[in-house]
């Protein structure tokens, strides 16, 4: 098998000036692309930071020296300070991420918002005429598109390695524990509350299969629902919460104790170590919802979701999105006039049909550590570094997630939810 020479760019950049940062919401979120600054000093430097979490707020405030004057509770107080710096980190949950956005642009900053850029597709559009008549920079939170390997992929299929693009079969395995952690007990168990399912997770992947296809979508269909995380699926006599003595708690794979604390999973909810006491685990799942029973939340976003795209020229694609794999990730077939390409989110390899030639992309990079370190295939980091680039040398073509192209896949979402819960197929407008 040859090898497929597509390198990924650097994460390393050298700017002509630190730039300055503010963040607003020092979350998961706000810390991963806050990192960057740190792996490479002099690029980029926190200065102001907004969290109601005071302890989160300090705790950046500490580790970039941040001064009391600039340290935040409620983002609006950030925003009624002025200008602060260069670029505003927008990290906050998904129903504050309008308000905030159009404010800042106002004011002159730059933009890293996190997706769903906002709830409504007239909220998005007005983003975009925000933006237009501002003309700052905004990257939108669509991490794999700068991911070396969906990069690659992109790349193979401009480059014709499998002739005219004809149909993509796409999955996005969610993962039993990361469904249960953020979308039946945690922040996005509530749909009316956040953003339906297919805009809270799937929008990444309706983004990058536009990104990929290079042609809009017109229409789309989609299907699912909740199938297992609902009363009438409860095991009989199961406990309110996993640490109340459940009778199922040694065999149910949803656990609370056996996913937070015997495996440790997603201790950042609680801002703890994974090497902390078994009693500081236990002690935050008798008191938050991460302790309650999957089957007796207030939830509602699906666990199974399946979609039919249809884009411009009459290419396809068909994707589904799975909570109930042992992995996460994703995994992409893409079907070409004169080849095959089967992809799993790390490697990918093509097949061309005439000669029998394959070709394998494998995830080789010069700063390999560092991009394995960073979540999304490393797209976190990359994202964090195209924005600076593109803050840096003014130059907006650094960013693949454009507001522009973002509206547009949230479109695509918008219509999916209206698909879904009308049994239609939708036009994307
Ligand atoms: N791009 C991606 O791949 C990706 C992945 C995960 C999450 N997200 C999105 O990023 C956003 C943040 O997610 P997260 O996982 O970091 O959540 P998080 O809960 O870890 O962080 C959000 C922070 O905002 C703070 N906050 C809430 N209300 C506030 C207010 N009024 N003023 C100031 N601070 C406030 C919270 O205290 C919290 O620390 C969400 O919109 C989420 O959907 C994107």
């Amino acid at each position: 098998m040859e090898t497929l020479e597509y390198p990924a760019k650097p994460l390393k950049i050298e700017t002509s000036r630190e730039l300055t940062v503010a963040v607003m919401g020092a979350g998961s979120r706000g810390r991963e692309y806050s990192a960057y600054g740190k792996i490479f000093p002099g690029t980029m430097k926190v200065v102001a930071v907004a969290d109601i979490n005071k302890s989160r707020a300090d705790a950046m405030g500490e580790e970039w020296n941040i001064p009391p004057d600039k340290r935040f509770g409620d983002f609006r107080e950030m925003l009624a300070a002025g200008k602060l710096a260069d670029i505003m980190i927008i990290a906050l949950p998904d129903d504050l991420h309008y308000e905030p956005a159009m404010e800042a642009m106002r004011q002159g900053y730059h933009l890293l918002l996190e997706k769903p850029m906002a709830r409504t597709a007239e909220e998005c559009i007005g983003l975009r005429e925000r933006q237009h008549e501002t003309g700052v920079m905004v990257a939108v939170g669509h991490v794999l598109r700068y991911a070396p390997y969906f990069i690659a992929l992109k790349r193979a299929i401009d480059d014709g390695l499998v002739g005219e693009l004809v149909n993509i079969q796409h999955m996005e395995p969610v993962m039993y524990a990361h469904m249960a952690h953020s979308f039946v007990r945690g922040n996005w168990h509530d749909s009316k509350a956040t953003t339906p399912m297919i805009l809270a997770k799937t929008c990444h992947d309706l983004d990058i299969l536009k990104w990929l296809v290079g042609r809009r979508c017109e229409r789309i269909s989609t299907s699912g629902g909740l199938y297992l995380f609902r009363k009438d699926k409860m095991p009989a006599g199961a406990a309110a919460r996993c640490t109340d003595g459940c009778p199922h708690e040694a065999t149910c794979p949803y656990s609370a104790i056996d996913i937070y604390e015997r495996k440790r999973w997603f201790l950042y909810v609680f801002d703890l170590k994974r090497d902390c006491p078994k009693e500081k685990i236990l002690e935050k799942l008798e008191a938050t919802d991460y302790g309650r029973c999957v089957y007796q939340m207030d939830n509602d976003q699906p666990d199974h979701l399946v979609h039919t795209l249809e884009f411009e020229g009459g290419v396809t694609a068909s994707f589904t999105m799975d909570a109930f794999t042992p992995w996460g990730g994703r995994k992409t077939r893409v079907m070409g006039t004169l080849g095959y390409i089967e992809g799993d989110g790390k490697t990918f390899t093509v097949h061309q049909f005439r000669t029998g030639r394959e070709l394998k992309w494998d995830f080789k990079v010069g700063e390999l550590a560092n991009y394995h370190d960073s979540g999304h295939a490393g797209g976190d980091l990359a994202l964090i570094r195209d924005l600076l680039l593109a803050v840096d040398r003014n130059d907006e073509s650094y960013l693949t997630s454009s507001i522009d192209e973002s509206v547009e896949s949230h479109l695509m979402g918008f219509a999916g939810e209206k698909s879904r819960l009308n049994h239609t197929k939708e036009e994307v407008r």
